[in-house]
């Protein structure tokens, strides 16, 4: 897992209550600290019967928690731990977060560490229930969890499923990665681009030639998918407009899922209309068959010619809504190439109106389609350029997020 740049050096504490859910718990310290965040866990003792204090010491490099009375880190003084880790705290993550404690919470009950720092923390707090479907269900934790939010608490899940009772039902925590999907949206929300809306395209789009083939191209989708969770890291509202993929939707943006250019088209017009930003990172494809087959093309002669027409040019339809609407203020296009990259890149750039271009060179090994990684320039439309290294496509989100920050400044 590699550092998230929001999560880098934040002071997170990570309380973890009694439940079996609480081995899941492991995972997610293990990821908030390779994503570089400050762990301090804090353990009720009935969470130590589930998993070890050790464990998460082990996991996060830190000490962690147990009692108001005694502590393992000697430069904090025992009868201050609870404050001093409160007051520090970037952010207070319960997970797995009983009915009890959230009944303390609610009441404001302070009967041990959790409790008391929780009472003593001004920072954000985000809890992820887990229990039983009936604790779970029950109006007096009900009442309890509509309390906490009214008071601005955040709530990743519970999620529904087979529970370890052998019930099925609400209750169950969300996976670690669901909840440090929560974590990002949480931290994110004060950032730059609070208050910005950001429509992002991504994957490939699929032109029907029959009810079972199609025409299409490799693209997974990871671009722009990590356009969306740099956005949201951001304070974005985010709407992700995708062609199909086999990723799953990170936590707190808006998916839109199409197929076709024309679906896509529509979907990005209409999100647009009220955007800052738009964010065209989808492969989309120049050619769809002209005729649609009703029924299964059989085979019978040597050779089959397929006629395609011309799709719409999205960028080109934002464009002309845009010099009616002043919407989106900020356009960034992709320009995928095999040969003279730059030159070709900065064509696009003028012909689709655009404020920066991410260019591409799909042909390496290492960038492009259906990669990890990407290599890519930034041309804008003063002229700048600026060449990145090999990074991961998370990494080259981060970068276009920082120029689009920098430059809708300016608008
Ligand atoms: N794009 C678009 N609508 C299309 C085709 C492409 O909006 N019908 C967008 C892509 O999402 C990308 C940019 O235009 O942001 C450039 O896409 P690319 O495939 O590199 O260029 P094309 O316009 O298809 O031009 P060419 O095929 O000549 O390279």
């Amino acid at each position: 897992m590699e550092t998230i740049p929001l999560l880098k050096e934040k002071r997170i504490v990570l309380g973890i209550t009694g439940g079996i859910a609480a081995y899941k718990a492991c995972t997610l310290a293990s990821h908030l600290t390779q994503a570089g965040a400050r762990v301090d866990v804090v353990m009720t003792e009935a969470a130590t019967r589930f998993v070890t204090p050790l464990t998460f010491e082990a996991l996060t490099g830190r000490p962690a928690y147990t009692s108001m009375w005694r502590t393992s880190d000697e430069a904090l003084p025992t009868h201050i731990a609870h404050v001093g880790l409160a007051h520090a705290a970037d952010l207070l993550v319960i997970a797995p977060a009983t009915a009890n404690t959230m009944a303390k919470l609610a009441q404001g009950l302070a009967d041990n560490l959790l409790s008391t720092l929780a009472l003593a923390a001004q920072c954000p707090l985000l809890l992820a229930p887990a229990m039983d479907v009936g604790m779970w269900a029950h109006p007096a934790t009900q009442a309890n969890v509509a309390v906490l939010r009214e008071r601005g608490a955040a709530l990743a899940g519970p999620a529904q499923g087979r529970m370890a009772s052998g019930l099925e039902g609400e209750g169950r925590l969300v996976e670690p990665d669901e909840i440090l999907g929560h974590v990002r949206r949480v931290l994110g929300r004060d950032g730059p681009l609070a208050g910005r809306r950001v429509v992002v395209s991504a994957g490939p789009t699929e032109e029907p030639i029959d009810p079972v083939r199609f025409l299409s191209n490799p693209s997974s989708g990871r671009q722009g998918f990590a356009l969306s969770q740099a956005a949201v890291d951001r304070g974005a509202t985010v709407t992700l407009v995708t062609g199909p993929t086999h990723l799953e939707t990170p936590v707190g943006f808006e998916r839109v899922d199409v197929r076709t250019v024309e679906e896509m088209k529509e979907a990005v017009v209409e999100a647009s209309e009220t955007a800052d930003a738009l964010l065209m990172a989808a492969a989309v494809g120049d050619y769809a068959p002209t005729e649609v087959a009703a029924q299964k093309v059989k085979k019978r002669a040597e050779d089959l010619t397929l006629r395609l027409t011309r799709t719409p040019d999205i960028l080109a339809a934002v464009a002309e809504r845009r010099s009616k609407t002043d919407h989106p203020r900020f356009v960034v296009g992709f320009a995928a190439e095999t040969e003279d990259l730059l030159e070709n890149a900065r064509k696009k750039l003028e012909a689709k109106s655009l404020d920066l271009v991410v260019a591409n060179d799909v042909t390496a090994a290492d960038a492009g389609f259906g990669t990890e990684t990407n290599r890519v320039v930034l041309l804008s439309r003063d002229g700048e350029s600026m060449e990145l290294p090999l990074m991961s496509k998370s990494g080259v989100a981060e970068r276009i997020l920082d120029r689009v920050v920098g430059l809708l400044k300016e608008t």
